[in-house]
């Protein structure tokens, strides 16, 4: 039997039902999170946490658990869905009232909803890489909140997937942004570079992780907004996110990224993302 956690509490996940008039459902009015899970532990959890209650409180809902009581309920759900490897989701909406656009008034509980999903690793794509198409940034200018406003991003996706490829790779007239659900790195001469983590972007906690790799490794790295004609002309591509982890571009518009497979640069981040992914959860399968 599969559980979910429905505002505090561990239920049959068949169970969990929420309301017609659920702000989440009608308007879009919440965050989530995605949370990787290795041998049955989650990578990042503090990161992902921290995020979901800062989104949270951008958008004035305020969750009713601290982050470590947040941190029990999914190791409990985790435990009793029996997850080794894959993904947590979680999300939480301004909760349940008549239709109105303003915010309701008056003390309404936010909705707060988390299940597991199965997946393994992406492995064949993490060793040959994968196709993008750019598209323009149509999203919205709070990119920084993990809104489940996801229209653009979705469009943007769709559109990647009826072309034959992976992600959608978003520019805002000359300047490079983000994926529709992932974090873009051009490599130049060695140095990584990555759009700066304000509100145009997704502050990736992958993203955040490379950094700190780049950092300790003494990999040269900026974070600076990049145009298209640098991806265009960049040695390598990668995205970055909680599920595809340090993935290569190795195709862009149907033209190549050099000779066309995945580079020494990324190779090299794909090793030490790994060994962070086994210093916090344990050996990986391979
Ligand atoms: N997406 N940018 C966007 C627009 C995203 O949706 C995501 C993640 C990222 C990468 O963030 P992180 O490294 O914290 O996963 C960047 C998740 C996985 C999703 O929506 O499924």
């Amino acid at each position: 039997m599969e559980f979910a956690l429905l505002n505090g509490n561990i239920i049959k996940r068949s169970d969990a039902k929420i309301d017609i008039e659920d702000r989440g459902y009608q308007f879009g009015d919440g965050v989530y999170e995605v949370i990787r899970i290795y041998n049955g532990r989650m990578f990042t959890i503090d990161e992902h946490l921290n995020r979901f209650l800062k989104s949270a409180e951008s958008i004035g809902i305020s969750i009713p658990f601290t982050s470590l009581q947040l941190k029990e309920l999914l190791d409990e759900l985790l435990l009793k869905n029996n997850l080794e490897t894959g993904n947590i989701y979680m999300q939480v909406t301004r909760g349940t009232a008549p239709r109105n656009h303003l915010f309701p008034s008056g003390d309404i509980m936010p909705t707060l909803v988390a299940y597991t999903i199965k997946g393994v690793r992406p492995l064949e794509s993490l060793k040959s890489g994968v196709k993008a198409i750019l598209t323009e940034d149509i999203r919205w200018l709070r990119c920084d909140i993990k809104s489940l406003n996801l229209l653009g991003n979705l469009l943007a996706k769709q559109k990647a997937s009826e072309q034959g490829c992976f992600e959608a790779i978003q520019h805002r007239g000359d300047d490079v942004t983000e994926g529709s659900s992932s974090n873009i790195f051009i490599v130049k001469n060695g140095t990584v570079i990555t759009h700066e983590s304000n509100h145009l972007i997704l502050k990736g906690i992958t993203k955040d992780v490379i950094l700190d790799i780049c950092v300790i490794n003494n990999i040269p790295v900026q974070e600076r907004t990049f145009s298209v004609a640098e991806l265009e002309e960049a040695d390598e591509v990668f995205l970055s996110s909680t599920t595809a982890e340090v993935m290569p571009v190795v195709e862009i518009n149907g033209k190549k990224v050099q000779s066309g497979v995945p580079g020494h640069t990324t190779r090299k981040l794909q090793e030490l993302f790994e060994k962070e992914i086994e210093n916090q959860c344990g050996v990986l399968l391979r």
